[in-house]
């Protein structure tokens, strides 16, 4: 990594300060052990902002975040905000900002870690070892597709409409994240769709199936319609390498792969943009869970998701592999001692609270980086 990199941080609401306090812990120790200059400054987004400026996202948060090299969410939402308008609520703002920033592949990894085999509710032998990523397109699809709304009828029915949209570049540019993704795993894409009944999955198996005709015929693909890969995920996880999906159906996908860990707490996630001519791309980094306001100020989080999300950080926005190992190692290492936050906690384990859990992660960082000097 060289120079300064510019983090916007946005803890957002429920456990998110609480979290995203321990990963900023962590990105201060990067910069004291290993010289990096990564400086962070904080937005507000989601019902914190609604509370402050009127809207989920502020013109200023969102012009703050175009001009960050990268961007670190904690979790937005709450039964706070629950009666606000729909345009202004707090997943708006996310919306917003996945759409502003142009943040089309969003890559949702689901690891099982060893130490946490048992946490899973499907039985050990399935998912040990598991490692899936989930390619989700991000900024199209139903979730932003016109028309949309809600009318009334002339006999007074109610009619809503939303509507299921691609085009041959939106399929294209996440696919290619898929199989990029892939030659540097398992080298295995499966793209997941409903081509039997919808005329968008048709064309997203079309555009996938002729882009690696032409460019990634090395890496394999297979194709699957989106109810049989929610099945297959439950039946045979261990057989998936990349995931490539719509926005909808990896919204599902994706939190059912993240069950399959059983750990919630654990998983990390990346939403990339473009790679632009000047070599930097978009990224809004991000745990997969939610605001969970139900043990929001208890200092009982876990903030490991948070802290992966900022491994995830490193390698895809700074290329700093080297530190991405080191700290997702570390947790590894923590994990293997029997430290565990509330929600991962099994019998004989040691139960940490939310910032104990980062001071052991300190700890072990510090340790490990004694033991290769
Ligand atoms: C997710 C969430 C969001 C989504 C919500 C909060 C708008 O479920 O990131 O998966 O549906 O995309
Ligand atoms: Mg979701």
């Amino acid at each position: 990594m060289t120079g300064t990199k510019q983090i916007v941080t946005l803890p957002g609401d429920g456990l998110g300060p609480e979290v995203m306090a321990e990963a900023l812990k962590i990105l201060g120790w990067f910069n004291q052990h290993f010289g990096t200059k990564l400086e962070t400054s904080e937005g507000d987004l989601g019902g914190c902002s609604i509370d402050k400026h009127g809207v989920p996202l502020s013109d200023a948060t969102l012009d703050k975040c175009r001009k960050a090299d990268a961007i670190l969410l904690a979790a937005v939402g709450g039964p706070k905000w629950d009666k606000v308008d729909y345009a202004i609520r707090p997943e708006a703002g996310l919306l917003k900002l996945r759409k502003e920033l142009e943040l089309f592949a969003n890559l949702r990894p689901a690891k099982v870690f060893d130490a946490l085999v048992d946490a899973s509710t499907l039985k050990a032998s399935v998912v040990k070892g598991l490692d899936i990523m989930i390619v989700r397109e991000l900024t199209g699809g139903v979730y932003f597709g016109e028309p949309r709304g809600i009318t009334t009828l002339p006999d007074g029915q109610r009619r809503g409409v939303n509507t299921q949209v691609y085009t041959t570049n939106e399929i294209i540019r996440v696919a290619r994240v898929a199989f990029e993704l892939a030659r540097k795993r398992g080298n295995k894409v499966c793209s997941a769709e409903k081509a039997n009944v919808m005329e968008s999955g048709k064309l997203w198996r079309e555009e996938v199936t002729r882009l690696h005709e032409a460019e990634y015929k090395d890496v394999t693909l297979s194709h699957m319609y989106a109810d049989n890969c929610a099945m297959q995920l439950l039946r045979n996880p261990a057989q998936f390498d990349v995931i490539v999906t719509d926005n909808l159906f990896g919204d599902i996908l994706s939190d059912e792969a993240a069950m399959l860990t059983g750990s919630l707490g654990m998983l990390p996630s990346a939403s990339l943009g473009a790679i632009k001519s000047d070599g930097k791309r978009a990224a809004l980094y991000e745990p997969i869970h939610g605001s969970a306001p139900d043990i929001a100020g208890k200092g009982i989080a876990n903030p490991l998701a948070t802290i992966l999300s900022v491994a995830m950080m490193f390698r895809y926005s700074f290329d700093m592999h080297k530190e991405a190992q080191l700290l997702e190692d570390s947790i590894e290492a923590v994990l293997a001692k029997g430290y565990r936050t509330a929600d991962i906690m099994s019998d004989g384990a040691k139960k940490l609270s939310t910032s104990d859990m980062g001071a052991a992660l300190l700890e072990t960082l510090s340790a490990a980086k004694q033991k290769a000097a």
